[in-house]
């Protein structure tokens, strides 16, 4: 996945271009460029680099581009290392136009081929090459939007592209077809981007491009259609947040900001969807009709990684408030299973990026079988919720660093929220019944508030298990899914392999891996299965396993068998998952700063997972 932006007006471009670029950096950052067309002749000229922007920064420095008119990519490789040859953007033969792309041309290799033949020259290993020289091709007998059009009516794939030429030096062109692009509108001024970050500085109004739909940009507007060339209509959305809610506030990651905006985003996501008069739940953007949500008698869930997480929790909730059975499935295998999911299915998906490939085609392969699609997603107008029937928006704001928290936890806040609601259109449960769960989740904020007071005593616990080689992370019933996530945050941010299993699988397998060089995370709070957790514990104890455990204020039994103990407080068994997972998201930080890792982008991730 990788972040683009563009620019057409009066100012400079080129430090636009770099804010902007470094406002994406957390969607690829393995290396990136910018092209302008020059003020003082009719003419391109591009700087890239290899590495971070910081690296194309310090070129910059030295040679500056001059120019009111540009593009600019940073990359997370998907065709060709990352090399200076292989960064964006990519010129044709002559230099004239400059293109840069996120996503995979899949008939790339036929296409480099035909044009190979035809006497183009390629000097990159990149699938994005062959679009400027089709664009090269088709301009010697069109105009520069005519050319771009019929480009893409021959490429296959997911993209987002910008375009530029020197031919036509006061348009700057956008199109998307599987990977996010926006417009923002300025005055005499106006930004292509792939998200909001890279150019909130300039403007918060925004038009989200939709699929198959092309953008040309002048100074002073913009024309939008699809890719055949009619018009469409443009929506442009009034952007809530500022950009210092993209910053990091003082905090020395990202992640560790995000972490600990979990109280206030829950809450607000609460009082969101709470009407306050009848304490009834609701959602505005919910447009799935109450009717076709009373016939459904299953649900399917689809995700992938800390997303999918949730969805098994989601399983937990949904069958506990609602009786209501609920299958969860990665999006990758999804998509390619016999699905036996119909009108009757409801498919909630969750993402927070909303762009995730495999997600996205799950929910395709869904709409086949006529199922009703609800999404769980963070960024508004982003794809998935653009072709879902309904959205459940989680509002956390811009969640930067790669490794997902704040967003989980919003997922978590909205499965509850929708099981209630469920609960309560449907008449599952009792009215007062769902009040009552309702007052609980209310409390949930100041509980997350109270564990993140004792940052620094998980911080210790951390320092004692920063030279572990392995860990093994276990839980059981709504908390077996709370092991998974703390073991892919652990390993995707400090690159220690980390595994998450159900405790009482422990025996089938796992057992064998306990000694005295294995840590062991138990969550073990109060609740129906707490003394099975305790034999689970006790079995890796009397094997030297050094326990890390995850325990209920109060609890004393346990601290004559573990090494460690990082208090909760209590919190109904229903709901511990919003809890337990905190401290695991603080361990997972506070090894990975201790190991010198990058938080925010740990190596060979993105934060949104927009390619197969
Ligand atoms: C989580 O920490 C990871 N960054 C990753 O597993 C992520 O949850 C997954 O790629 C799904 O992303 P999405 O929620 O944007 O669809």
């Amino acid at each position: 996945m990788c972040g683009i932006v563009g620019y057409i007006g009066n100012r400079s471009a080129q430090n636009i271009l770099l804010t902007g670029l470094k406002r994406l950096e957390y969607r690829g950052y393995d290396s990136s460029g910018m092209a302008l067309i020059l003020s003082s002749k009719n003419k391109i000229s591009l700087r890239k680099a290899p590495g971070k922007i910081r690296a194309l920064e310090a070129i910059l420095e030295k040679k500056p581009l001059d120019g009111v008119v540009g593009i600019a990519h940073t990359r997370w490789a998907t065709h060709g290392a990352p090399t200076q040859a292989n960064a964006h953007p990519h010129y044709d033969c002559h230099q004239e136009i400059a293109v840069v792309h996120n996503g995979i041309i899949e008939n790339y290799a036929l296409l480099r081929e035909e044009l190979q033949k035809e006497g183009h020259s390629f000097v990159s290993q990149t699938d994005t090459e062959v679009i400027v020289h089709l664009i090269e091709r088709f301009l010697e007998n069109s105009s520069l939007e005519e050319a771009v059009r019929r480009t893409l009516g021959r490429l296959e794939g997911s993209f987002a592209i910008g375009v530029i030429a020197s031919k036509e030096p006061d348009k700057l062109i956008g199109a998307r077809l599987g990977s996010p692009l926006i417009v923002g509108v300025g005055k005499d001024e106006n930004f292509i981007a792939s998200d909001v970050p890279a150019i909130l500085d300039s403007t918060k109004d925004i038009i989200f491009l939709e699929e198959r739909q092309m953008v040309v940009l002048g100074r002073d507007g913009c024309r939008i259609t699809d890719i055949q060339g009619n018009p469409v209509a443009q929506k442009v959305s009034r952007i809530s947040w500022d950009i210092t809610q993209a910053e990091k506030q003082g905090y020395k990651h990202f992640m560790l900001k995000e972490i600990n905006e979990q109280p206030r985003i829950i809450e607000q996501l609460i009082n969101a969807r709470i009407h306050k008069d009848a304490g009834t739940i609701g959602f505005e953007e919910q447009h799935i009709p109450e009717t076709r949500l009373k016939e459904i008698s299953s649900i399917a869930i689809v995700a992938c990684g800390t997303a999918y997480h949730a969805g098994i929790v989601g399983k937990y909730i949904i069958e506990n408030v609602c009786g209501i059975p609920v299958a969860v499935d990665v999006s990758s295998e999804f998509r390619y299973r016999d699905l036996l999911i119909d009108k009757g299915t409801l498919v909630i998906a969750i993402s927070q990026s909303g762009e995730t490939a495999d997600t996205l085609a799950g929910i395709r392969q869904a709409r086949e079988h006529g199922s009703p699609i609800l999404a769980i997603c963070n960024v508004l107008g982003s794809t998935l919720t653009r072709e879902s029937d309904g959205v459940i928006y989680t509002h956390a704001g811009p969640e930067i660093g790669v490794a997902s928290t704040k967003a989980y936890t919003a997922q978590l806040t909205a499965l509850y929220l929708f099981a209630f609601y469920l609960a309560q259109i449907r008449g599952l449960r009792p009215a007062a019944e769902v009040k009552k769960g309702i007052a609980l989740l209310r409390n949930i904020p100041q509980l997350i508030a109270e564990v993140l007071k004792h940052q620094d005593d998980i911080a210790d616990v951390a320092h004692h298990h920063t030279h572990f080689g392995s860990f093994l992370f276990l839980g059981r019933n709504i908390n077996f899914p709370t092991a998974l996530e703390g073991a892919l945050k652990l390993k995707e941010i400090s690159y220690i392999p980390a595994e998450g299993y159900a405790a009482g699988e422990m025996k089938h397998g796992p057992i064998a891996l306990i000694d005295e060089y294995r840590a062991v995370v138990c969550i073990a709070p109060q609740s129906r299965v707490y003394d099975k957790m305790i034999s689970n514990i006790q079995e890796i104890h009397s094997r030297k396993g050094k326990i890390i455990a995850i325990a209920t204020e109060g609890d004393d039994k346990i601290t004559d068998l573990v090494q460690d103990v990082i208090y909760i407080p209590a919190v109904e068994e229903l709901f511990s998952p919003l809890i337990t997972v905190i401290p695991l998201q603080l361990l997972a930080y506070h090894i990975s700063v201790m190991r010198g890792c990058d938080v925010d982008q740990p190596r060979n991730l993105a934060k949104s997972v927009t390619v197969e």
